[in-house]
């Protein structure tokens, strides 16, 4: 059977730069607690009229398809991962397709919010290893800031989160030893209330009801901060532990652990439970923020970019968010 490699990775982030500081003016906050809690220095939001969902994909993507050595025209497929679509529907995917110039290939839009980038990236895993798909264009990327609460209501989630995309192209690989080597995909439903946004949505009789702008429970992001840390600690300790299971390895073969960037300090708790040196794993949080489906794809651009990632390397991909749900991808570069 054949494997799927990556062959390219690109990122895009909004220009706007915003501070812990310039969240003191719009809600009570601080740096020092933002910092603290989380790890977050800055992130980004996108402008309204430059900035869109989509088109941050696509630029993304338009930069790991060159770093491929491709051209648009060689994507037999895509996959879009996001929770903050520019449309009800259709989703982005669709949308990139027709900004790349790609002509009428499929585009699959996945929405498993944190962990969906390792979700879209095992369904194009699969899509390769049958021989259906050669080369699969894999998209996460988010514009948080348009739906957030920023005032003080709405700060214990709204200081987490940033706006950013990242994309890889998958290609067929004929070397079994090479490539994602597995991928693991768990959730757990009766978590769904823990974090969400339910409105506007069919869950009530009337979908736009009366009132619903006003109703930011429903209308903005709400987490139970707390239940979610404890709950990603064990999660993300048990699928990477699934995956250096099914394949023969132990946690001291890794070359690189790259984890959703939610918060610092689970990244740290987690390398601290793994006794991985510095070198050996990468955090962007606290330039960024929480991303959500992009923010695995930003590191391996970044990687990439700064020429760390060696042939042979072996990296775990792991990511942890609402749902809940959770995964994992093993890799051999
Ligand atoms: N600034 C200042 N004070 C704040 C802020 C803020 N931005 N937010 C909350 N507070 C206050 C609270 O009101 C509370 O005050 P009180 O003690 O007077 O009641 C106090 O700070 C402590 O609040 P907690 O929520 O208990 O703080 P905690 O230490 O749990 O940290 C945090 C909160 C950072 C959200 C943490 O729980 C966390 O990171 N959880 C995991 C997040 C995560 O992994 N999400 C998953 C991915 S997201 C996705 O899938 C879309």
């Amino acid at each position: 059977m054949l494997h799927s490699k990556i062959v390219g990775a690109g990122h895009y982030l909004p220009e706007r730069v915003v501070t812990n500081k310039d969240l003191e003016s719009l809600m009570d906050t601080s740096d020092e607690w933002i910092r603290e809690r989380s790890g977050i220095e800055e992130r980004r939001f996108a402008t309204f009229g430059v900035d869109t969902t989509a088109n941050m994909g696509t630029k993304a993507a338009r930069i790991a398809i060159e770093r491929a050595g491709m051209t648009p025209d060689d994507i037999d497929f895509i996959v879009f991962a996001t929770l903050s679509p520019d449309y009800y529907f259709p989703g982005p995917g669709v949308t990139v397709q027709k900004e790349l110039g790609i002509k009428t290939v499929g585009a699959l839009d996945v929405r498993n919010q944190c962990s969906g980038f390792i979700y879209g990236l095992s369904v194009a895993d699969q899509f390769i290893k049958t021989g259906m798909y050669k080369t699969i264009l894999v998209i996460g990327s988010e514009i948080h800031s348009n739906g957030l609460d920023l005032t003080t209501r709405g700060r214990g989630v709204s200081v987490l989160f940033g706006d950013g995309a990242g994309a890889v192209v998958l290609q067929a690989e004929q070397d079994t030893t090479k490539g994602i080597l597995s991928t693991h995909l768990h959730s757990e439903g009766e978590f769904s209330d823990v974090l969400c946004v339910k409105a506007p949505g069919n869950f009530k009789e009337v979908k736009f009801y009366p009132g619903m702008l006003e109703d930011f429970d429903m209308i903005a992001p709400v987490m139970d901060g707390q239940l979610v840390f404890k709950n990603a600690i064990t999660r993300f300790g048990e699928v990477i532990t699934e995956a250096l299971d099914a394949n023969g390895y132990k946690k001291d073969d890794l070359d690189m652990l790259v984890v959703h960037q939610a918060n610092l300090r689970i990244c740290q708790f987690l390398q601290r439970q793994m006794r991985l040196p510095d070198e050996k794993v990468y955090n962007n949080i606290q330039k960024y923020g929480n991303t959500t489906a992009a923010t695995i794809p930003i590191i391996l651009s970044e990687l990439w970019e700064q020429k760390r990632i060696k042939p042979n390397d072996l990296y775990m991909l792991a990511a942890f968010g609402s749902g809940f749900t959770w995964a994992s991808a093993l890799i051999r570069w």
